[in-house]
């Protein structure tokens, strides 16, 4: 196998310094600037270079202008002048054009939420929607209507709403031109050409009004269908999906993909969501002025030089760029000189188009669409441009994308988004009703396992008595069903009863296997990562091959202070909430912690601490420095697990408590603690039951 390789640059490319040391007298705009319908910001109030931006309400566009500058004459350019206050404007649909039909009612413009209907005449076939309504942002909903006469090699390619076809010949080989009417910006492909495959090249056409914004809900749907796309590709090798079949991302773990972000970090991008990643980059980079054509350079750099570092994969390796911008390049030259010289470095290695996506995104009302366009991708059916109000849409847009249910199987991703529910921020979470026992907790280990604890099933001996177990699994809470229990073969409870110690949890583990595989998309649930796993060497972005287990144990439980951990804890009101512990793993911390065990009610004759907590055991809870969570009954069997690189691993089974503080009125919560096996301890047993699905590592 291939090495796996998933690298994000992280260019930078910067930064207007302003030249403000005029100390002449003190020139100032006119303070009484408004705009009907909306509200502005002032970059500097109403003193020379001062950036004044109109913002609208949706629906709406600020007009004449979307900014202005206050000039050295003391002006705000293009505007203190005009006869036209500025006010926020409504978009309107341009009107529909459709050659050999008709199209009712007709218009010049059209507002928000007219529908119009097509129709061709006899012979002709109609393609597209039928009907298109027009949506808030001016752009029709639905795609380009066409009649169809069957009679040329390609169908007619149609025209955009707004815009202007030339060439009539669609035979194999013609192109086709389209311009839009003015003011109208032309997005998608200028110029189409009919292939052989009876299709046109390039992507559908449409004329957008310069102010136009993608809504988050298009952004997410466009760009994740093209994107994933891409990387559904990047897994199958050199075969080219058909589109109808699912597009999921399945990040590639057999061909590299390298990813190049370019982070505009300009004033004039300026919103606070970008000042920290900014902040850090502007230390990296002379203050210059925003240079795309500077950045895409440097794009174009390494890739030549990833062609020498990655001799072996390179004939397999995709590019992908990622422009955030506000598509105002104000200096270092045309960037789409240095994007044609990418293209090209691309085709002249013999690789098709499909080895490159350069998506753009602009965030402002500003941003320069006709811009943007030509530095992006022109694919068939595919989106690669994209415009947003503002970066809060932008932030909308991509917790949207990052829809978790469409990455594959790829363990402990959770959605990071604190309004969104309990379980999809702990996917693999499931609570388990269990005859006899009452509820326990489990963990979702791969879409047909589930690890939980032993003692949880204790009085489970009868395949009766599994077909009773429940397992709520996911968002959805739905329901499965358990075909086989296997406990720790180690696990005996009554293993010390010579000793007179009634309870004995060392090795307290088990796997349910369900009956049925459980559709992580469809109940929003995810697996989590365990030590050792070749997939969490991938998720802590370790070497791969050359870490092994040991590496793993270092990393995740280091002897050299406490460590941070999380389980989830179900209160009383029966609502699911993280607790946060640390691991006490310094041997100093270890002790102290593990003495308290001799305060448990069952233990109390013990003498030897070490007699009940045996070396598989984690310990958690405490008073000091602050005052950690313990769990409660039902707790039992979930997980204690951890965040690195924003994957969670999991690295124990909640066992047993010191006091059940949660029952007991006025318990003595100076000495309860919490044990948990330590799955590094039951590798092998772990590795016996899965070593089949998952790769375990040395
Ligand atoms: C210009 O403005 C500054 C600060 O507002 C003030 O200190 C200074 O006296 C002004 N200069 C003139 C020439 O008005
Ligand atoms: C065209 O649109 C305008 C503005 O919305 C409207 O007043 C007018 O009635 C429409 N004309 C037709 C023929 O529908
Ligand atoms: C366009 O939007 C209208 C109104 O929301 C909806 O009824 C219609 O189905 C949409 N058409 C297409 C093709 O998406
Ligand atoms: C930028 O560099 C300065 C001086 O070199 C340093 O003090 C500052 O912490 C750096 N800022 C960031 C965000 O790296
Ligand atoms: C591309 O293919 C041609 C013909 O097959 C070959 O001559 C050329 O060397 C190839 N170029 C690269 C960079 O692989
Ligand atoms: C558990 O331990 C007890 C006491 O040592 C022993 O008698 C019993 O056989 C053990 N049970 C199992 C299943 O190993």
């Amino acid at each position: 196998m291939k090495l796996y390789r998933f690298l994000i640059f992280c260019l930078p490319f910067l930064a207007g310094a302003k030249e403000d040391d005029d100390q002449e007298e003190n020139i100032t705009c006119d303070p009484n600037v408004h705009i009907i319908g909306g509200t502005l910001t002032k970059s500097n109030g109403n003193a020379v270079d001062s950036i004044l931006r109109f913002q609208c309400p949706e629906h709406t566009y600020p007009y004449p202008v979307s900014e202005t500058k206050c000039t050295r004459s003391g002006h705000w350019f293009r505007l203190t002048y005009r006869r036209t206050k500025p006010i926020c404007k409504e978009f309107r649909c341009p009107m529909p054009v459709l050659e050999d039909g008709m199209i009712r009612p007709q218009n010049l413009s059209y507002s928000n939420g007219e529908t119009v209907f097509f129709e061709c005449y006899d012979g002709y076939k109609l393609q597209g929607s039928i009907s298109r309504t027009c949506m808030k942002n001016g752009r029709w909903n639905g795609t380009i209507t066409s009649c169809n006469s069957g009679s040329q090699y390609c169908p007619h390619p149609g025209i955009p709403a707004g815009g202007r076809k030339s060439g009539e010949n669609y035979m194999i080989g013609s192109k086709v031109e389209y311009v839009c009417n003015n003011h109208l910006v032309l997005v998608g492909s200028s110029v189409r050409q009919c292939l052989e495959s009876r299709e046109w090249s390039g992507r559908e056409p449409s004329c957008q009004h310069k102010n136009s914004f993608d809504t988050p809900e298009d952004v997410a749907s466009a760009f994740t269908a093209s994107f994933t796309n891409m990387l559904g590709m990047t897994q199958t090798g050199e075969a080219k999906q058909p589109a109808s079949t699912a597009r999921k991302i399945t990040l590639a773990k057999d061909a590299p993909l390298h990813i190049y972000i370019l982070l505009d970090a300009s004033e004039s991008v300026g919103e606070a969501n970008f000042n920290e990643a900014k902040n850090i980059i502007k230390n990296l980079t002379d203050k210059r002025g925003t240079n795309i054509h500077a950045a895409f350079k440097k794009v174009l750099e390494m890739m030549v030089l990833s062609k020498i570092i990655y001799k072996d994969s390179w004939a397999k390796t995709r590019f992908v760029t990622i422009l955030f911008t506000d598509g105002k390049s104000n200096m270092g030259g045309d960037p789409r000189t240095a994007v044609r010289e990418i293209k090209d470095f691309i085709f002249a290695q013999n690789k098709s188009d499909d080895y490159l996506d350069m998506y753009s995104f602009g965030v402002t009302d500003g941003a320069n669409m006709l811009e943007l366009n030509a530095l992006s991708s022109q694919k068939h059916d595919e989106k690669h441009c994209f415009i947003l109000k503002s970066t809060t849409e932008l932030i909308k847009a991509f917790d949207d994308i990052l829809d978790f249910n469409q990455i594959g199987d790829l363990c402990g991703v959770a959605d990071e988004n604190v309004e969104k529910s309990f379980r999809l921020r702990h996917p693999w979470h499931v609570l388990m009703e269990i005859p006899g026992i009452g509820s326990c907790s489990g963990s979702i280990v791969s879409p047909e396992w589930v690890l939980t604890a032993a003692h949880c099933l204790k009085d489970v001996q009868t395949k009766l008595d599994i077909d009773k177990i429940t397992v709520q699994i996911g968002d959805k809470f739905s329901f499965s069903h358990v075909k086989d229990v296997y406990i720790h073969p180690q696990y005996n409870l009554s293993g010390l009863l010579d000793e007179k110690i009634s309870q004995f949890y060392d090795y307290d583990v088990a796997l349910l296997k369900l009956k049925k595989r459980i559709d992580f998309a469809d109940t929003k649930s995810r697996s989590i990562c365990l030590p050792c796993t070749s997939e969490t060497t991938r998720a802590i972005r370790k070497p791969f091959p050359g870490t092994n287990c040991r590496d793993h144990e270092n990393e995740l439980l280091p002897t050299t202070r406490s460590v941070p951990a999380s389980f989830v804890k179900r209160d009383r009101g029966r609502s699911e909430t993280e607790a946060y512990v640390t691991i006490k793993t310094t041997e100093a911390l270890r002790d102290a912690c593990e003495a308290n065990a001799l305060h448990a009610e069952e233990y109390k004759h013990v003498t030897d601490v070490r007699t009940v907590v045996t070396d598989r055991f984690l310990c958690t809870g405490g008073q000091d420095p602050v005052a950690e969570e313990v769990s409660c009954k039902g707790d039992s069997g979930g997980a204690l697990y951890m965040e690195k690189k924003r994957r969670l691993i999991q690295v124990g089974v909640i066992s047993w408590g010191v006091i059940n503080v949660c029952d007991t009125v006025n318990a003595d919560k100076n000495h309860a603690r919490d044990f948990h096996v330590n799955l590094f301890k039951v590798l092998p047993w772990l590795k016996e039951r899965l070593g089949k699905i998952m790769t375990f590592i040395n």
